[in-house]
């Protein structure tokens, strides 16, 4: 746990220094779970964009794209029940006055018993050696077993709580479990109450509630409201997907660990749209799809499937793809199976009709769909957590070193290719550096730098994730070669400058990810 605890900050901090990540306002002291891209954040950010852009858009005849406002129609909002159920159980402690999600508090309760069930079993683990059966263990150890039992009790609970609203059973689980508040130690807590997600801001012209506005607080309701539109101008046939990266807004109770949890944040979702009775099916394929997405950047053994126990008021089905952060296994993706809920909801709103006519069929009706949604900023903390690695390599005169270098998928990596005079007082390398930059500029993301020693150099574009490093020295004005240096393997290599452009762009082609 403390090593995971020291990965994270190291993460948040990596993310300030490096110029990926700042506090929103920060000369304010900072706006709670606010966050902006800085130089290199931005860049590795549209980069992940683009590969699920294309992934999606790109790669499917029958995905379409869109870019909806942020604000919508305020019955949107009512049709897609997140006024009356966009909800999280508040409570607050009354000594030390702070807020709380009363299901995280809860979870936590289970979390921890989860960590003594881990190390019950990384001792026996080394007890038992090859010999080793963590199943067998789980169920005949007394002790680990009355952790597994309790666990389970009280995740049933607290599912049939939340699904029922009955958040005085939620009150009285955090009572039975004495759960103290974790800044005063107190058990003196208020009832819990409902509390809407949704911000909400006021139309200029029209004053009172009629004039009240919410920012989104999900894409896809722009999809659905444009179904007709796109399926018409598109000339699609069922079954297609609309897919759309935006922002999405919601007044988070818990918000912390970084950008796991925003205020303010980017979704990449797709609707897909099916016939009445395949939806089945279609959430089968999609849940395959898009872990293999997943499992081209991430080691399998850091992604699970997570089906939920309690659907949300639009669902038949659905799964959370979770992906191993350093604080646990957290949704990074749902998946979900949504009826036709929401195209029915806005029908019966707005008094439209929101059909489709299938020829084939030759029957009017209001399709399914199922829904992709991946919060942007939670898959940059998970490409983060993944790449962010200390590895041990030899320093200049041989002797080992330990080097922080962020080893991106290099289509991902913000720049891919650092070009760099070994002297900075010699014009001739300078020019010689520049003229490289202002050809490979139109190619992919270059970056000049001449101050310090090559080897401080190196390391910098090691800790942005920099694929290639290109020094010109005194051989590179005799000969037009160059070094070539490869972040990963530290492998050096001599070539014609005219070279670089090609062996660059092969390696950061995001076609190498797509066909994966
Ligand atoms: N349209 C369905 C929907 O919005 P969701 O599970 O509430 O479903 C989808 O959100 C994804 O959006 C999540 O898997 C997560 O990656 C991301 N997400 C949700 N709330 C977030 C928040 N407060 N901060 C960052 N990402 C968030």
């Amino acid at each position: 746990m403390a090593n995971q605890n020291e990965q994270f900050k190291k993460i948040v901090s990596h993310c300030k220094e490096y110029g990926f990540i700042f506090q929103s306002s920060e000369v304010y002291d900072g706006l709670s779970a606010v966050y902006d891209y800085g130089p290199y954040g931005v860049q590795l950010k549209n980069n992940i964009k683009s590969y699920w852009w294309k992934s999606m858009v790109q790669m499917h005849e029958n995905i379409v794209g869109i870019d909806a406002s942020i604000f919508m129609h305020p019955k949107t909002w009512k049709a897609s029940g997140h006024v009356d159920a966009f909800n999280d159980p508040l409570i607050d402690n009354k000594d030390s006055k702070k807020r709380y999600r009363a299901d995280v508090l809860v979870e936590e309760y289970v979390e921890k018993i989860e960590n003594k069930v881990k190390k019950e079993i990384t001792k026996a683990r080394k007890r038992f050696g090859e010999t080793f059966d963590e199943a067998m263990y789980k169920e005949t150890n007394p002790r680990v077993k009355g952790y597994m039992d309790k666990m389970e009790t009280i995740n049933t609970r607290l599912a049939t709580s939340m699904s029922n609203s009955d958040l005085d059973d939620i009150k009285s689980l955090i009572e039975e479990l004495e759960i103290a508040c974790p800044v005063s130690g107190s058990k003196n807590w208020t009832e819990v109450r409902q509390f809407n997600l949704m911000f909400s801001t006021q139309l200029g012209t029209i004053a009172g509630e009629e004039g009240k506005l919410y920012l989104r607080p999900e894409t896809a309701q722009g999809i659905f409201v444009n179904f007709l539109n796109v399926q018409k101008t598109a000339r699609q046939k069922i079954p297609f997907g609309i897919a759309q990266i935006g922002k999405a807004f919601r007044n988070e109770i818990v918000a912390r660990q970084f950008i796991f949890r925003m205020r303010e944040f980017e979704q990449m979702e797709m609707q897909f749209f099916v016939r009445p009775g395949e939806e089945m099916k279609w959430y089968a394929y999609w849940k395959e799809a898009r872990i293999k997405w997943h499992k081209t950047l991430t080691p399998d053994e850091k992604l699970r499937f997570h089906d939920h126990e309690n659907l949300a008021h639009y669902a038949n089905a659905a799964t959370d793809i979770q992906f191993e952060f350093p604080f646990g296994f957290r949704e990074l993706e749902g998946i979900h199976s949504r009826t036709d809920f929401d195209l029915s909801s806005h029908q019966e709103l707005s008094g439209r009709k929101i059909q489709y006519f299938d020829a084939e069929l030759k029957e009017n009706y209001v399709p399914y769909v199922v829904e992709t949604s991946i919060g942007c900023d939670r898959m940059f903390l998970s490409v983060m957590s993944n790449c962010l690695i200390e590895d041990i390599v030899p320093d200049a005169d041989g002797k080992e070193t330990t080097r922080t270098v962020l080893k991106l998928p290099p289509a991902l990596a913000p720049i891919k290719c650092a070009v760099l005079p070994l002297l900075k007082n010699d014009e001739r390398m300078t020019n010689a550096a520049r003229d490289i930059i202002n050809k490979l500029k139109f190619s992919f993301e270059c970056y000049y730098e001449e101050k310090d020693g090559i080897g401080r150099r190196y390391r910098r574009q090691d800790a942005i994730g920099t694929p290639f490093c290109v020094t010109v020295d005194h051989q590179t004005l005799e000969d037009q070669t160059v070094t070539i240096r490869e972040r990963d393997s530290l492998a050096q290599e001599r070539v014609s400058i005219e070279d670089v452009e090609r062996i660059v762009s092969e390696k950061v082609d995001m076609k190498k990810l797509l066909q994966a």
